[in-house]
């Protein structure tokens, strides 16, 4: 397959170049970004590649030597560019958050779906080693009924960009679109979903915009989702000085605790086991997840599947922030959720 990426930045060069350039079924033919260095840098890892600045230029010149665009620019700017690549008939890989809001989203799953197009959001922590290895531990009955998780995802301030364009998007709100919520609240949510599968029916939160008032982003917030007879409890905070993400979770049987490369299972009356997984959740391109992603992306394309489970899950992530913001607003009560387990079983 003939891939295109759209922003040649941070993710794009530390995350996607590297799970290409390891694969022999992907073949990267062209780069787009307005920023000089930016193309330089992709004609540094691979110089036969055309390079554009604009997507359109590359749409009117080389669209046939594409099959998948590879979206990777700063989140506000991914609806049009994914209308883009669907207008023009191509697959789409497109960075997370996939969308803004559900309005957008709406209207690009209606679209793929007309054009007979793959379009597959990188919730790329569902194919995290540890992650998916405490998925199969959790599938095995090892802990028994899970009752209760918790994940602490602890950041140091909003990640930056590459310096060559504009290092503090995540600070903007009309380009980051949201704070901490959108970006590792996100991930946090598609963990939930890979370790208990379905979907959770409400939600109570609280958040708070406390080293970045001005932005009115938030970078704490903390939130209960009550998930099919389970209560998964996640804490997100970029407002400290030591970056750490830990998942617990609880069984009638054990527990599972993950903490980067090493899991820990802990059943009753046995002594605990260490599995080490190399994950590497400190990486910040994290190449070696792209790998399943970008497997479920071709199988998706070759089976005509246009319901790829991450695009579905990118609707629940949605509705799941929208609710967060109005639980926070009312006092941290409990809003129903409207994305139902039944929606993302449409595809396995
Ligand atoms: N899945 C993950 O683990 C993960 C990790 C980091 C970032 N991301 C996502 O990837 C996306 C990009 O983040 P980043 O950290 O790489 O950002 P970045 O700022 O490092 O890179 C953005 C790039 O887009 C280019 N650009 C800007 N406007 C453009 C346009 N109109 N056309 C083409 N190129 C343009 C910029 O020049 C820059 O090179 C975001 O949506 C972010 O949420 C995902």
């Amino acid at each position: 397959m003939r891939v295109a990426i759209v922003g040649f930045g941070l993710i794009a060069e530390q995350g996607h170049v590297p799970a290409y350039k390891a694969r022999d079924d992907i073949n990267l033919t062209a780069v787009v970004d307005p920023v000089t260095a930016r193309r330089a840098a992709a004609l540094r890892k691979y110089s036969n590649i055309r390079v554009y600045e604009t997507f359109s230029d590359l749409l009117e010149e080389y669209s046939d030597e594409i099959d998948i665009i590879d979206i990777c620019l700063p989140n506000a700017l991914h609806v049009e560019n994914v209308k883009q690549a669907l207008a023009a008939n191509k697959h789409v890989l497109c960075e997370k958050p996939l969308v803004l809001n559900k309005t957008e989203y709406n209207e690009l799953v209606q679209i793929a779906s007309q054009r007979q197009c793959i379009l597959y959001p990188c919730h790329n922590y569902k194919f995290a080693p540890s992650i998916v290895h405490a998925a199969y531990l959790i599938n095995s009955g090892e802990i028994g009924e899970p009752l209760f998780a918790s994940f602490n995802i602890f950041g140091v301030g909003f990640q930056s960009g590459v310096p060559q364009w504009k290092p503090d998007w995540r600070k903007d709100k009309a380009l980051a679109g949201g704070g901490i919520m959108i970006d590792h609240g996100l991930d946090a949510i598609s963990v939930a979903q890979t370790l208990f599968g379905g979907s959770p029916q409400r939600i109570s939160a609280h958040t708070r915009s406390l080293n970045e008032p001005d932005t009115q982003l938030e970078d704490l917030a903390i939130f209960c989702l009550d998930w099919e007879n389970k209560l998964i409890n996640i804490s997100l905070s970029s407002i400290g000085s030591i970056p750490k993400a830990s998942y617990r979770i609880q069984g009638t049987e054990g527990e599972i605790s993950i903490e980067n490369n090493d899991v820990f299972l802990s059943v009753k009356n046995k002594p605990v086991q260490h599995i080490f997984v190399p994950t590497y959740f400190d990486d910040p391109g994290h190449s070696n997840w792209y790998h399943g992603l970008i497997d479920n992306l071709l199988d998706c394309i070759k089976t005509k599947n246009t319901e790829p489970f991450p695009l579905m899950e990118a609707g629940l992530v949605l509705d799941i922030i929208e609710k967060a913001n109005y639980s926070s607003n009312n006092g941290g009560s409990w809003m129903p959720l409207e994305f139902t387990a039944k929606s993302l079983q449409l595809v396995g």
